[in-house]
């Protein structure tokens, strides 16, 4: 394993084991509201400090976005982007479906992931160039040529509704072209299916970079394809992704094309 994804893979483990102890008692915790619908626990805030502690130790000029703290550091580099627990929701709930996210992002490309699910103890992890691996098993995208034949995952609008109308009509087509559609509720996961070729597919509106980073090189190293609706590259920068194995991504695209407003559109 490459030295830089074992720090990575170290970091997530630490971050798991916070995780994990909070979750067998969670009405224990303090949870806020960030916006409408957006929760956070001192669990999120505690993994995160404990992925970052072990990232600096090993590399203390590196930089650091993580989804509660924001940037820290000014290495144009070399930049972590961390999701400490990524499926709050159903962490507060106990629906055992979340997990940590941790991408390297050197020179704008990411070059290393890790999505680590601790309730199936599943490690996903991709060096960019080496292919995408399950627990050291390696996972490629299904070979499935036809939509109408997919299981596509995808994540609802829950906090922001700009596009609830877009998105209904996004999903409307999807039911009736796919074999069904899935909404497990963890993002970063739901992209490493992709690349385990448990998805087809998996599209959603609006991410963030934490959401995307780890899992958009798993799908890529597992041999699929990652875009934004357009099929364009601005899928880390807008949250707007599509991912899936080629053949089944085109038909993606095309589903998805009648009903891009402009701001869902690549940008000019
Ligand atoms: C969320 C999850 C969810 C997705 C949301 C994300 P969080 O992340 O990935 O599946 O639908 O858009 O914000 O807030 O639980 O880290
Ligand atoms: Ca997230
Ligand atoms: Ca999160």
């Amino acid at each position: 394993m490459h030295p830089m994804l074992n720090i990575a893979v170290k970091a997530a483990r630490n971050a798991s084991l916070i995780i994990t102890r909070a979750s067998q008692d969670i009405g224990a915790l303090t949870v806020r509201s960030k916006t409408y619908n957006d929760y956070v626990s001192e669990v999120d805030h505690a993994a995160e400090a404990a992925i970052i502690d072990t990232l600096r130790e090993a590399y203390p000029t590196h930089a650091f976005l993580g989804e509660e703290g924001g940037v820290q550091g000014e290495d144009q580099e070399n930049l972590w982007i961390i999701d400490p627990l990524d499926g709050t929701t159903n962490f507060l709930h106990g629906f055992p479906q979340y997990c940590v996210s941790i991408a390297l992002q050197q020179r704008g490309k990411i070059t290393q992931a890790v999505v680590y699910d601790p309730n199936r103890n599943d490690l996903f992890t991709a060096t960019r160039g080496r292919g995408a691996f399950l627990n050291d098993r390696r996972i490629r995208v299904t070979n499935r040529i036809r939509l109408q034949e997919s299981i596509i995952g995808t994540g609802f609008p829950f906090r922001d509704f700009a596009h609830l109308d877009a998105y209904m009509a996004m999903l409307k087509d999807m039911i009736k072209k796919t074999s069904g559609i899935r909404r497990p509720g963890s993002a970063a996961l739901d992209l490493a299916y992709v690349a385990a070729g448990w998805f087809d597919g998996f599209w959603e509106i609006g991410l963030s970079k934490w959401d995307i980073a780890a899992g958009g090189l798993l799908v890529h190293e597992a041999g699929g394809l990652v875009g934004d609706f357009e099929g364009n590259e601005s899928w880390l920068e807008t949250g707007n992704i599509v991912a899936a194995n080629p053949k089944v991504f085109e038909q993606m695209l095309q589903t998805l094309r009648p009903h891009l407003t402009d701001a869902l559109k690549s940008p000019a």
